[in-house]
């Protein structure tokens, strides 16, 4: 039986990879030690996750641990067939308070995984979950152009990897990402690593623990259905593209199971990894159709634009489905996601709300 350690397998894309891996076949050691709850508070924390997880699969061994702790994760990489590296410092706004803590976990952390990989188990795949900030406000360079309800780029379908990372504003959470995406690309192409990074635009999923600093839609879906007021940073017009946790977990299982090296022979290939066109939704679209699904009148104000945050993201897959031609693409869509997240939130609060206009975007596009 193969093994892979997952990091951060409390939360929202580390828990997906243990169910991924754990139903195929995978024994999966998962460690997390709640640094979300500690990031962002009680409505962050994640350990319910992880306690759920312990106890649905008996095959699965979970362990409180951070991942900057040599003693524990050092003997476990040594002893498992791939790394799936999913623990950070998730937010960008909250990098602006702790940017060290920030640098500590995911620049550092990340480093001193590739380096334990790198001289105990060095043949084996390291996915690492990186994102869409790596690219900085880039996206903010473009023209664009008010369509209906959201802002569309008048020169960009959507965005590949060939977007510049640099001259543009990150926030530490977006350098401290970079630092890690090109650790690994430096451990490939130096060291002969097998690695790649993952891009991510919004992911999503009930097993979010959304807070205002993180997870726009969980927390969207969230404050509306608790009527609380929403800000609109930099207004609704804004588009970000979303990918069910799932879908996130097949990519990354697909690459596990057949890293390819580039034409070059090398490892090290960044993929963007994202809800596409079809999963992008405005900030503005995404009231309506929470509005539509649950009745209920959101609250809201205009706020200030948040620091090099995108105006506009839609994820271009073109490599990675060039590289793995046999993914059968996304299988959750907005309508899918939206119910889930909503629904989620009705059996956590106990509200009395049935879901109406469940294909609600399947109708109007
Ligand atoms: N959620 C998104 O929209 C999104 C978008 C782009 C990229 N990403 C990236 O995907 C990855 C997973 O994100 P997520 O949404 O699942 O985040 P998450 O916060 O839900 O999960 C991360 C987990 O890592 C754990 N963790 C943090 N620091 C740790 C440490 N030092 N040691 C051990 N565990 C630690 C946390 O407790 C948490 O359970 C991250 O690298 C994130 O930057 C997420």
């Amino acid at each position: 039986m193969k093994s892979v350690l997952i990091t951060g397998s409390n939360g929202l894309i580390g828990s997906a990879c243990v169910e991924k891996f754990a139903s195929e076949g995978w024994k999966v050691i998962g460690l997390d030690n709640n640094m979300r709850g500690q990031i962002f508070g009680d409505d962050g924390s994640t350990k319910k996750t992880g306690e759920k997880l312990s106890k649905k699969l008996k095959n699965s061994e979970f362990i409180e641990c951070d991942i900057r702790d040599n003693k524990v994760v050092e003997p476990l990489i040594e002893g498992v067939d791939a790394v799936v590296h999913c623990a950070a410092q998730p937010s960008h706004p909250r990098s602006l308070e702790i940017p060290l803590e920030d640098f500590q976990i995911n620049a550092w952390g990340t480093l001193n995984l590739l380096e334990m990989v790198r001289k105990n188990n060095p043949d084996i795949p390291f996915a690492f979950m990186s994102t869409n900030k790596v690219y900085g406000d880039a996206p903010n360079f473009f023209r664009y152009e008010v369509v209906g309800r959201r802002f569309e780029n008048t020169q960009y379908d959507s965005f590949d990897e060939k977007l510049q990372i640099d001259h543009c504003g990150h926030t530490p959470f977006g350098v401290s990402k970079v630092a890690a995406d090109l650790y690994c690309q430096e451990y490939a192409i130096n060291y002969g690593l097998k690695t790649a990074t993952f891009r991510g635009g919004c992911l999503i999923g009930s097993n979010q623990k959304a807070v205002e600093m993180h997870g726009f839609l969980g927390f969207f879906t969230k404050q509306i259905l608790l009527k609380n007021k929403l800000k609109l940073y930099g207004g609704g017009l804004r588009v970000r593209d979303n990918i069910h946790s799932s879908d996130v977990a097949e990519v990354l299982h697909t690459w596990v199971c057949n890293p390819r090296p580039n034409q070059l022979g090398k490892y090290g290939t960044a993929y963007n990894l994202g809800g596409m066109r079809e999963n992008s939704v405005s900030i503005f679209e995404t009231i309506d159709a929470c509005e539509a699904k649950t009745g209920f009148k959101a609250i809201w104000e205009e706020a200030p634009e948040r620091e090099s945050d995108h105006i506009w993201w839609i994820s271009d897959m073109s490599r990675f489905k060039k590289d793995y031609p046999l993914w059968k693409g996304l299988t959750k869509d907005l309508d899918y996601i939206f119910n889930e997240l909503l629904q989620n939130w009705i059996d956590v609060f106990g509200l009395k709300v049935k879901l109406k206009e469940k294909d609600y975007f399947r109708k109007i596009r």
